[in-house]
């Protein structure tokens, strides 16, 4: 798959990690940053990952801040995107399976890398179940 994944400055270490986790998987990865020294908006990367999401540039995003909430929060604001904010690896692969979340939100100080690295390989081999798609419908009649 290809994954697009960003970071702000709380979370640059974790996005490293999981770079490197997402090639050992055999992934193609679009690393929309932030650079390791400067202090950033998440908004702004957000914003990023979701573009390349919708547009289909991406097959999949990964957004990383000191909690994945402002990340969460600001993805979603974009139409066609189901961002969830996720800490362990039961709710990564049913962010998948009921509500085919097209971005995964992570928080850096608040799960380790090894935690963070599991949810995203779960989330990526996950397939979601269309049962749940009139759901869906829903939520995005809302957008
Ligand atoms: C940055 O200090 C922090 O607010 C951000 O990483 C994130 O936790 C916001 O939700």
């Amino acid at each position: 798959m290809r994954v697009a994944i960003a970071s702000d400055h709380a979370a640059v270490h974790l996005r490293a990690h999981l770079v490197e986790g997402l090639h050992k998987l055999g992934h193609e990865v679009e690393d929309l940053g932030c650079e390791a020294d400067e202090r950033v908006d998440y908004p702004d990367y957000a914003s990023a990952v979701a573009g390349s999401v919708v547009t289909g540039n991406a097959d999949r995003g990964i957004l990383l801040c000191g909690t994945g909430i402002g990340m969460a929060i600001a993805a979603n604001k974009v139409i066609g995107i189901r961002a969830a904010l996720v800490h362990d690896v039961t709710t990564a692969r049913l962010a998948m399976e009921h509500n085919d979340a097209n971005i995964l939100c992570l928080g850096a100080r608040v799960i380790g890398p090894l935690v963070a690295l599991e949810c995203v390989t779960v989330w990526l081999a996950a397939e979601f179940e269309h049962r749940h798609q009139s759901r869906l419908d829903k939520i995005a009649a809302m957008e």
